[in-house]
C-alpha cells in the first residue's frame, strides 16, 4: 500500500504570519554551530511506587549563546529554559514551587487536566518573590509532550521571552507498549521553538521589541541554541517539537524534502500516523514526528528549516539498522459522548493589535465568562473574525482540558487533527468547531497563544462545576493587586510602570 504523503501547510497561505506588516522574518544566524543543548531530566527528590515529589525554581542565570558576552536569561532549575519534567499517568506527583526570581511568577502547567485556577497555574496563583509553594495532583490523561511555562498575566510573554518555559512529558503504559524511540536525548529529543533578537551585548530587550501582535526576532533559538547542530547515531529520531515562541509561526521541513511521520499531537497519539514533507505550528502547538535516515549515511547532514531559513542540522554517523514498524493505529480515541441536546458555545476571537477581544470583551480576571458542567462534552465553535487581509491564524487554547477537533468550516478537521489537542490554530474567517469536556471542578482561562494577544486581553475564562454539588467561590486574583506587586518588586511607580498587555487595554480605553 502506498502511503499517502501531504506536502502542503494546511493553513491558508494568505492567512500565514508572513503577510502581517511587523512580521519579522527569520534570519541564517551568523553564529558558529553549536551542539544543540538538551534540557536534562529533572529526577524526582523523591520517589516511591505511587508518589514523587519535585522541586520547580524559577531562576535567573546567565547563558552563552553567542560568543562574547553571556545573555540574561530565565529557567526553571536553570538558567534558560528548563530541565525537561517527566509524570508517569497515575503517580500522586507532588511540586515545589519556589520562585527566586525578583518578581512574582506562576507555574503554568500548559497541556495537563489538573484542577483550576491554583494547580493550574495561570494568573490566580502567583507566587512571590522568595516564596515557595506546594501543589499536587495525579494526572488521568493520555501520554503527550505538554509544557510549563510562566503565566502572570499581563506580563506572560515576557516572562517566556526571558525564558520561562519547559517541556513535560507525560508517560504511560500504552505508549510504552508501542515500538516507539524513547531513550531521552538519544532518540528522543525535546525541540522548543523560539525566535529573539539579540540587542547589545547579546542581551533581548522585550520592550524595544514589543509589538502587540507578538515578539519575535530574526534569529531562531533551539531549546536555547542558536545554529545547533545534533549528533544523530540512530536511525530513527523521535522530535517532541514544541512551538514555544511568542507569536511565531513555524513551517518546517527538511533539506531533500525528506518524508517524516507525525505520531502525536498536543495531548495525545494520533489515531494513525500521518506522513508528512511540510508542517505548520502555531504557537504552543507541538508535534512528535517520526524522523527515519535510512537513506543516509555516516558523514551526511540533513537540514531542519522553516521557510527557507536552516534552523537545525542533524549530522549523521553510523547506525544500527532499525527496523522496527510503526503500527497502523496508534490509539484509540474515544469521543466524549454527545447527546441531541449537547450545547454548542460559540466563542468569538476579534481584533488585531490593542483591539484583540474574545466575544467582543477583553480579559478581566474578576469575571467568569462561561460555565460549564464537568463530565459533559460541549461543541465550542471557535470562530476567528479576522479577514485574510492584514489578519491572523489565532492559535486558540484552552487550560485544564484536551479537545476533538470536530471541523473547520463545516468541513473536516486536518489530516493530523484526529487527536487530542488543547491548542488549534484558526484561520482568518474560520470557525472550529471543537468537542471540550472537562473533568476537574475550578475556573481555566481559554485564550489565543500568541502571548502579546492573551496578555492584550484575548483571553477569557470559564468555571466548570459538579453539577450535584453546590457552585464552589473560588479567590480569584485581580489586576490591581498584581500591578502593585510587580511595582512594588520592580521597585518603580505602578502608575508609570510598563507592562505588556497594558497597553492594549490603556489604548481601548480599559482597565484591566
Ligand atoms: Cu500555555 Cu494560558 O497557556
Ligand atoms: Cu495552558
Ligand atoms: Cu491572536
Amino acid at each position: 500500500m502506498t502511503q499517502h504523503v501531504y506536502d502542503d501547510y494546511f493553513f491558508d497561505e494568505p492567512a500565514y504570519n508572513t503577510h502581517d506588516g511587523g512580521y519579522v522574518p527569520l534570519e541564517v544566524a551568523d553564529a558558529p554551530e553549536s551542539q544543540l543543548a538538551i534540557p536534562p531530566l529533572l529526577k524526582p527528590d523523591k520517589e516511591t511506587d505511587t508518589d514523587a515529589w519535585y522541586t520547580l525554581e524559577a531562576q535567573k542565570g546567565e547563558t552563552q549563546i553567542l560568543p562574547g558576552a553571556k545573555t540574561k536569561t530565565w529557567g526553571y532549575n536553570a538558567p534558560l529554559l528548563g530541565t525537561t519534567l517527566a509524570f508517569e499517568v497515575g503517580k500522586h506527583i507532588h511540586v515545589t514551587l519556589k520562585n527566586s526570581l525578583d518578581e512574582l511568577t506562576t507555574f503554568h502547567w500548559h497541556g495537563l487536566s489538573v484542577s483550576g485556577p491554583y494547580v493550574d497555574g495561570g494568573c490566580h496563583a502567583p507566587v512571590y518573590p522568595g516564596e515557595s509553594k506546594q501543589i499536587d495532583f495525579t494526572l488521568d490523561q493520555p501520554a503527550a509532550t505538554t509544557w510549563l511555562h510562566a503565566h502572570p498575566c499581563p506580563s506572560t510573554a515576557e516572562q517566556v521571552w526571558h525564558g520561562l518555559a519547559a517541556m513535560v512529558l507525560v508517560r504511560d503504559q500504552h505508549e510504552a507498549s508501542l515500538p516507539l524511540p524513547r531513550t531521552y536525548g538519544v532518540d528522543d529529543i525535546p525541540l522548543v521553538l523560539q525566535d529573539r533578537r539579540f540587542h547589545e551585548n547579546n542581551q533581548w530587550d522585550y520592550h524595544a521589541d514589543y509589538d502587540p501582535d507578538g515578539v519575535q526576532g530574526p534569529t531562531a533559538m533551539i531549546n536555547g541554541t542558536v545554529n545547533p547542530v545534533f549528533d544523530v547515531t540512530t536511525q530513527k529520531l523521535r522530535l517532541r517539537i514544541l512551538d514555544g515562541a511568542n507569536r511565531r509561526e513555524w513551517r518546517l521541513h527538511f533539506s531533500d524534502d525528506l518524508e517524516f511521520t507525525q505520531i502525536a499531537s498536543d495531548s495525545s497519539l494520533l489515531p494513525e500516523p500521518v506522513h508528512f514533507t511540510h508542517l505548520m505550528l502555531t504557537c504552543a502547538e507541538r508535534a512528535e514526528i517520526i524522523v527515519d535516515f535510512k537513506n543516509y549515511k555516516e558523514g551526511d547532514t540533513v537540514t531542519l528549516f522553516s521557510d527557507d531559513v536552516p534552523i537545525v542540522k542533524f549530522r549523521i554517523h553510523a547506525f544500527k539498522p532499525d527496523n522496527s514498524v510503526l503500527p497502523d493505529h496508534l490509539i484509540d480515541i474515544h469521543a466524549p459522548k454527545v447527546l441531541p441536546t449537547t450545547p454548542v458555545r460559540k466563542i468569538v476571537m476579534s481584533g488585531m493589535d490593542e483591539q484583540v477581544a474574545i466575544d467582543g470583551k477583553k480579559f478581566n480576571m474578576q469575571r467568569i465568562d462561561a460555565t460549564q458542567p464537568i463530565g459533559l462534552a460541549q461543541y465550542w465553535d471557535v470562530t476567528n473574525t479576522n479577514t485574510m487581509h492584514g489578519g491572523m491564524v489565532h492559535p486558540f487554547h484552552v487550560h485544564g482540558t484536551q479537545f476533538l477537533v470536530i471541523s473547520r468550516n463545516g468541513g473536516a478537521p486536518y489530516p493530523n487533527e484526529h487527536g487530542y489537542k488543547d491548542t488549534v490554530g484558526v484561520n482568518p474567517g474560520e470557525t472550529v468547531r471543537l468537542l471540550v469536556r472537562f473533568d476537574l471542578p475550578g475556573v481555566y482561562m481559554y485564550h489565543c497563544h500568541i502571548i502579546e494577544h492573551e496578555d492584550g486581553g484575548m483571553m477569557a475564562q470559564i468555571q466548570t462545576y459538579d453539577p450535584n454539588k453546590p457552585m464552589p467561590k473560588y479567590r480569584l486574583m485581580d489586576m490591581e493587586t498584581l500591578t502593585q506587586a510587580f511595582a512594588k518588586e520592580r521597585g518603580v511607580d505602578p502608575d508609570t510602570m510598563w507592562m505588556a498587555g497594558m497597553d492594549s487595554y490603556k489604548k481601548m480605553g480599559m482597565k484591566m
